[in-house]
């Protein structure tokens, strides 16, 4: 697909490729832990924190509590080796750490350490439990690593607690494996100030294709035991399930995950359509379900199986209604709602 695909089912807010020259800060040469970002289990006593050093660290460990000069809780976690696919083989390693037993909707603190150092202390506020509340989610997809125009003003936005979750829905970076990964480590640094304070939850696309998706799975952290191409969790009252809709299109990866994904879907759909507590089941995926234009680049029926997924269990187990597509409009950075059926398309 091309470099402007810009697709996600729910996509609030303006198209952000374009603007602002991240600078490359110099930190290669020392080990402190960098391109830390926060990600969600769905569990609201937990919170994953995820970051990046250069070289192995024989620590990795957050300090975190909930007075920012006194962080009295300590919480390790593993890290692994990531080799970039291209020639150089780059290196870097990945700590992972899952912070347990927060009390729900609290304010923390938390620095992430390395035997080079502690970082920088971050807050966070840890999800609010139960359903009855009204999640405030910031979604987008297609941002790049160069000219991510609205990143600032997201940042503020977040820094401001606005925010519960943000849902970045494919496509980071342009490409994160691009110059030996460089462009990814980039990304991940500029995105800091606003994804180290704020769940940072994401659905893989066309441009993490490359080396069997392997910056996407390994430079985020999910829920599940696939790497984030497919999970779910619930944030109040709404269910999110996440899947891949690049399978369909990466056809030289196999298949079985095509199959894999596709039972799981069923089973997750079926589930949350079930569970009453869920006053709203969204899917997000990469690419538009249907089309509201003729554009046979982005909107390809290839990835219909799992749509007729969906589009059934839905209608069983939620009768009358249908389900409603959304996908976001390039042109006019607004809301496009689509029913299949008639295809129409209507803005809101
Ligand atoms: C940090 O918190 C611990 C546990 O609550 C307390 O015992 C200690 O006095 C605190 N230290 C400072 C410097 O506030
Ligand atoms: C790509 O990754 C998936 C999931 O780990 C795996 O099942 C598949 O075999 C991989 N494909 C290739 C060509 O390595």
């Amino acid at each position: 697909m091309d470099f402007f695909a810009a697709v996600t089912y729910l996509l609030v807010g303006t198209s952000s490729v374009s603007g602002l020259i991240i600078p490359r800060p110099a930190m290669e040469a020392t080990n402190l832990p960098e391109q830390i970002h926060l990600s969600w289990s769905g569990n609201p006593t937990e919170m994953y924190v995820t970051w990046a050093t250069p070289s192995p660290s024989t620590v990795t460990s957050v300090k975190f509590g909930l007075d920012a000069a006194n962080l009295t809780s300590t919480a390790t976690g593993t890290s692994t080796v990531f080799v970039d696919g291209a020639k150089a083989h780059k290196v870097r390693y990945i700590h992972r750490v899952t912070l347990v037993n927060l009390v729900p909707a609290t304010r923390y603190y938390y620095s992430c350490g390395s035997d080079a150092g502690w970082a920088t202390v971050y807050t966070f506020r840890s999800i609010q439990a139960g359903t009855e509340w009204s999640p405030r989610l910031l979604v987008y997809g297609d941002m790049g690593s160069v000219n991510a125009r609205s990143l600032q003003e997201m940042t503020k936005e977040v820094q401001a607690d606005r925010y519960d979750l943000v849902l970045h829905v494919g496509d980071f970076a342009y490409d994160m494996d691009n110059s030996n990964g460089d462009v990814g480590d980039d990304f991940l640094r500029a995105l800091e100030p606003l994804a180290a304070i704020i769940p940072y939850v994401t659905v893989v696309g066309n441009h993490e294709q490359k080396y069997n998706f392997s910056h996407y799975r390994n430079r985020f952290t999910c829920p599940g035991n696939d790497e984030g191409m497919f999970y779910s969790i619930n944030v109040g009252p709404l269910h999110l399930t996440v899947m891949s809709t690049e399978f369909y299109f990466f056809l030289r990866y196999g298949v079985t995950q095509i199959y894999n994904q596709y039972y799981w879907l069923a089973k997750d759909l079926t589930a949350a359509a079930e569970n009453a507590d869920n006053g709203w089941i969204f899917v997000a995926g990469h690419r538009p379900m249907y089309c509201s234009n003729p554009d046979m680049v982005d909107c390809n029926p290839r990835g219909n199986i799992d749509y007729a997924v969906i589009d059934s269990v839905w209608v069983q187990k939620t009768q009358p209604g249908r389900p409603v597509w959304y996908r976001g409009s390039k042109q006019t950075g607004r809301l496009l709602h689509s029913d299949r059926k008639s295809n129409a398309r209507t803005e809101g």
